[in-house]
């Protein structure tokens, strides 16, 4: 490491100390942020651990929907991110208008929706409940029986989840623009040149890659499955900061990135925008926040609550 990232690093410590800050980040950020925060995980921890936490200050490094779930369910705390522009590609194909103007337009659906919590906080707001890709199963499986499910916005993850539950729902067409990237044909040729290779995939993936998996699972579950797998070689097809992850807690495996038709891995644009830099100076700065109006707050507060209280930690 350069003395100037060894400094950054002492930096960020002492700022988390004067702040009472604590640190998450999701497991794509850069190794070296995801060496400094407190808490590496999914969508799911992440959310548990915001909701835990008795800090003053919440530097979130991740992309805005994570920081501002922490917001929503910390109204009282300062929740910074290292790069306001960090959003997802998920979260822009819903917007919260066009999402009311269609239920407004099938009123006498009476849906009940669900929303995968890659979404702003408006689109929270008009939804019964929030899954993540960790409890997306087991969420759908508890909806009423006497209703139609509208899921939103990720069409991939709705099939999966229709897949493996029965459950007929209507799905948004969303899609993250990283997962569509991984096909058929660029994982087939993987698995030729590791014929032993177990593959796993995370189920934003399409569906002709999934079916192509041993496993499809959200980030965290997939540290368990690399752990226990009885092979050395694990093709993992999702976003390529998850390798840093993987590596430190599965060192003995041999971990394939999953390829696209064009690269040997695939990166989130989004969750790259944070910086060791960037994360000393919303620390510093205690700026940028994540701010919403109080109203759309307290009304996307519940179907996340209702999320927590369902699932298993
Ligand atoms: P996980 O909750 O599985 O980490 O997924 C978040 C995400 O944005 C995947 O692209
Ligand atoms: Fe959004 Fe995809 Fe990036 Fe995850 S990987 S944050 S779903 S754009």
């Amino acid at each position: 490491m350069t003395t100037t990232a060894i400094d950054i690093k002492e930096e960020i410590l002492q700022l988390k100390k004067e702040r009472n800050a604590v640190i998450l980040a999701h497991n794509y950020q850069v190794g070296e942020i995801q060496d400094i925060a407190d808490y590496v995980g999914d969508s799911l921890g992440l959310a548990y651990k915001a909701k835990e936490t008795d800090c003053d200050v919440i530097a979130f490094c991740g992309v805005h929907f994570m920081a501002e779930t922490a917001k929503i369910l910390n109204p009282n705390k300062t929740v910074v991110l290292p790069d306001r522009e960090a959003g997802c590609s998920l979260e822009e194909s819903c917007p919260a208008e066009d999402l009311a103007a269609f239920l407004d337009a099938n009123k006498e659906k009476n849906y009940y929706v669900i929303a995968y919590i890659n979404c702003s906080g408006g689109v929270k707001a008009l939804c019964d409940v929030i899954v993540t890709s960790g409890n997306a199963i087991d969420i759908v499986n508890k909806a009423p029986q006497d209703r139609p499910i509208l899921f939103v916005p990720d069409a991939n993850l709705g099939a999966w989840v229709m897949e493996q539950t029965g459950r007929k729902m209507d799905l948004w067409q969303g899609s993250c623009y990283v997962h569509v990237e991984f096909t058929q044909s660029s994982i087939n040729k993987i698995k030729e040149e590791y014929p032993e290779a177990l593959v796993v995939a995370h189920p934003e993936c399409t569906t002709a890659v999934r079916l192509l998996a041993d496993e499809v699972c959200s980030t965290e579950k997939m540290i368990g499955y690399c752990q226990n797998a009885p092979v050395k070689d694990i093709i993992v097809v999702t976003e390529s900061g998850m390798l840093h992850r993987l590596q430190k807690e599965a060192p003995d495996k041999n971990l394939i990135p999953g390829p696209t038709d064009k690269c040997a891995c695939n990166d989130c644009h989004f969750m790259k925008m944070n910086t060791l830099e960037k994360l000393r100076d919303c620390l510093r700065d205690l700026s940028p926040t994540v701010e919403m109006p109080e109203d759309v707050r307290q009304r996307a507060e519940a179907p996340i609550n209702r999320m927590l209280e369902q699932s298993r930690k």
